[in-house]
């Protein structure tokens, strides 16, 4: 299999025009001068300098980026009247987001062929073998003799151009360890995907102040995936959404200080591992209990960059107007 690259044979919406987004982006204030202030290159100061960047990288510069996150949900019949809702919102839906649809494998390719360009498609897993060993992280040998399962291969083909990786209902019911996220994660950006990873931490883990242990673990085991370095391979092709366990199908959403310091933490996780670069342009989305009314003060963050839905997302109405609170995002930010 020839390695595929994103630009070759993933088609975006018009919409999803990330690139030429980037150009327009003016890096914060705050960050610009955090870097005039950084011109020494001893190490006491590249210590330092790491310790205010964790407070300055506070803000992402990416597009809002909105999911619809189906779950197992639907009947012929509920996919194509959702479908059918969601088109019918186009209109009234924002151009300042990217926004994905998450059916399940069996739905995905009728909506992929009925629901308008506006939405982009996402798979919600592909698999890869849990003891494969690839230095070159591709784990690429995830067609033939395995009974049951979906490989980013195969989306690659289908055209899918997103996949969600690590939902928590993946990890908690389904085994995926926080290595095989990794994994999967290296091997559908080897077939070009782009990716949106869910991490979070059950309510026991807030509870015992583990919150960011488990949650920089998680981080860990994907950074440790991805090969490449580049700007091109993070920022704008992995999306992290932060998901609390204990908010996902319960009503009880993070508050948006519990969202805000989550999000801030992640950030300058990405800053002090990855680079730079790439803590500002990855976007980092919220998920648990948001709906059409709770999402416009959690959209008002500075460092939310958008929202993975699930319950709401099978609404047509609910899901524009969460889509829509991309705006509210702006104003907040001052973009
Ligand atoms: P919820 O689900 O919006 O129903 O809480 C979010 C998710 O699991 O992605």
């Amino acid at each position: 299999m020839m390695r595929a690259t994103a630009a070759t044979t993933i088609q975006t919406t018009p919409s999803y025009s990330y690139l030429t987004a980037r150009k327009t982006m003016t890096p914060s204030a705050r960050t610009i001068k955090n870097h005039r202030m950084d011109n020494n290159n001893n190490n006491n100061n590249r210590r330092r300098r790491r310790g205010e960047l964790l407070q300055i990288v506070s803000e992402g510069t990416g597009r809002f980026i909105v999911g619809g996150n189906w779950k197992c949900n639907g009947t012929r019949e509920s996919v194509k009247a959702l479908v059918e809702a969601l088109n019918k919102n186009v209109p009234n839906i924002e151009k300042n987001c990217d926004i994905y649809c998450c059916p399940t494998f069996l739905h995905l390719p009728y909506v992929k062929d009925n629901l308008n360009e506006r939405f982009n498609v996402c798979a919600q897993n592909s698999w890869v073998e849990a003891d494969l060993v690839d230095p070159e992280h591709h784990y690429d040998s995830t067609t033939g003799a395995f009974t049951g399962e979906i490989s980013a291969e195969m989306l690659e083909d289908l055209q899918v151009p997103f996949v969600l990786l690590g939902h928590s209902e993946r990890r908690t019911l389904l085994g995926d360890t926080d290595e095989i996220v990794g994994k999967k994660v290296a091997h559908a950006r080897y077939h070009g995907l782009s990716v949106v990873v869910c991490v979070g931490e059950t309510l026991e883990e807030r509870e015992n102040g583990t919150t960011f242990d488990v949650i920089f673990k998680q981080l860990k085991a994907v950074a440790k995936e991805i090969d490449d370095r580049e700007h091109s391979s993070w920022g704008s092709s992995v999306v992290i959404a932060y998901e609390p366990i204990w908010a996902i199908g319960t009503g009880k959403v993070a508050t948006p200080e519990q969202v805000q310091e989550v999000h801030s933490k992640i950030r300058s996780w990405l800053a002090e591992n990855v680079s730079e670069d790439v803590a500002k342009a990855t976007r980092i989305q919220y998920g648990g209990s948001v709906n059409a009314s709770n999402c416009a003060d959690l959209a008002k963050l500075s460092d939310i960059d958008g929202f993975l839905v699930g319950g709401a997302s099978l609404n047509g109405d609910d899901f524009a107007a969460i889509c829509n609170a991309s705006s509210v995002h702006y104003k907040a930010v001052g973009r």
